[in-house]
Order: structure tokens, then sequence, then C-alpha cells
């Protein structure tokens, strides 16, 4: 396995979250939620509303939501683990202000979604594009539970 790995997650309603805090603690590494400048509402959140906040932003392809706080010291980790919610098929779009907020050179990405039943699909290529090519940038997977179990298997994999 890896030496030190990162779980960076974004979660809007918590389902991502306790996954990624569960790969944390079956892999060993640090957790950072990434957490919006301004958090989402339940009205932000409306998928049926082509008015509301996350619609605008998916919309949007150059949408770039802020996020407060940062990861102390990137430089620390070889290996980062991003987990998010599908929206909309696709990463929300404050996962690629953290992709572009840090410089990943020669690290390893390993992307993981939760959803409700979409699969990762082209989440995780469409984002491989906001990083440095020399980034090992490896497959995404859906984990929707934290399933210990399953967790370790796919940790044993691809670390
Ligand atoms: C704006 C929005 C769009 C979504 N689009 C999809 C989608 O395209 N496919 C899907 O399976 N689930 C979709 N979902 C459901 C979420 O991916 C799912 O509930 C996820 O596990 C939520 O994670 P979180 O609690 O970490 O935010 C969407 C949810 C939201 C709020």
């Amino acid at each position: 396995m890896a030496k030190n790995v990162l779980v960076a997650v974004f979660s809007a309603s918590g389902v991502t979250k306790r996954v990624g805090e569960e790969i944390a603690r079956n892999c060993g590494g640090d957790f950072f939620e990434i957490i919006p400048e301004e958090v989402y509402t339940s009205a932000d959140l409306n998928w049926n509303n082509s008015s509301s906040r996350s619609s605008i932003e998916m919309n949007d392809p150059s949408a770039r939501p802020a996020i407060a706080g940062k990861v102390a010291d990137m430089a620390d980790y070889d290996t980062v683990i991003i987990g998010f919610p599908i929206w909309w098929g696709i990463a929300p779009r404050i996962i690629e202000t953290f992709l572009e907020s840090y410089d990943f050179s020669g690290k390893t990405i390993i992307p993981f979604c939760t959803s409700g039943g979409s699969g990762v699909g082209r989440s995780d290529t469409a984002l491989h594009k906001n990083v440095s090519s020399d980034v090992n940038w490896k497959k995404g997977v859906q984990i929707n539970r934290p399933d210990s179990k399953r967790i370790r298997k796919w940790l044993a994999e691809v670390l």
C-alpha cells in the first residue's frame, strides 16, 4: 500500500463523506472535506428546478464554486483519493475547483463517486483534463455505502 494517502471528498448530503471517512480509516490516510465557501441548501440541490444553483453550475462548464479552507500541505501526499456525488452524470464543478487549486504532478489520483444509480461514467475521464499529464490517474469506481469489506478489497487493488 502507498504510504501517504489523502482522502478528499465533497459531499452535499453526507453519503460521500461517510464512504470517504471509511476509506480513510481503512488505508490510514488523512481525511479532508471539500467544503464550499457557500454551502449548498436543499433549494440549491433541487435538480427539478433548472434555475437552482446546482443546475446553473452544472450547465456551465466554467463554473468553479469557491472552497473554504485548504489542504495544509499537498506535498505531503503521493496518493489522493477524491470522492464526489454524481451530479447530472458527472462530478460537481467544485471538484474541478479542487483539482485546479493544487499541483498534483507526479501524484496518483484515484476518484470514487456515490450516486443515486448512475455509474462513474465519464465523470472521472472528464476530470482528468484538469490536472497535469504526469498524474497517474486511476479509473474511478462507484462506492455507495461505507462497506469496509468492499473498501478494503478495492484499496488492495488500487494502492
Ligand atoms: C443536483 C444533483 C444532481 C444529481 N444527479 C444525479 C445523476 O445524474 N445520477 C445519479 O445517479 N444520481 C444523481 N444525484 C444523486 C446523488 O449523486 C446521490 O444522492 C449522492 O450519493 C449524494 O451524495 P452526497 O450525500 O455525498 O452529496 C444527484 C444529486 C443532486 C443533488
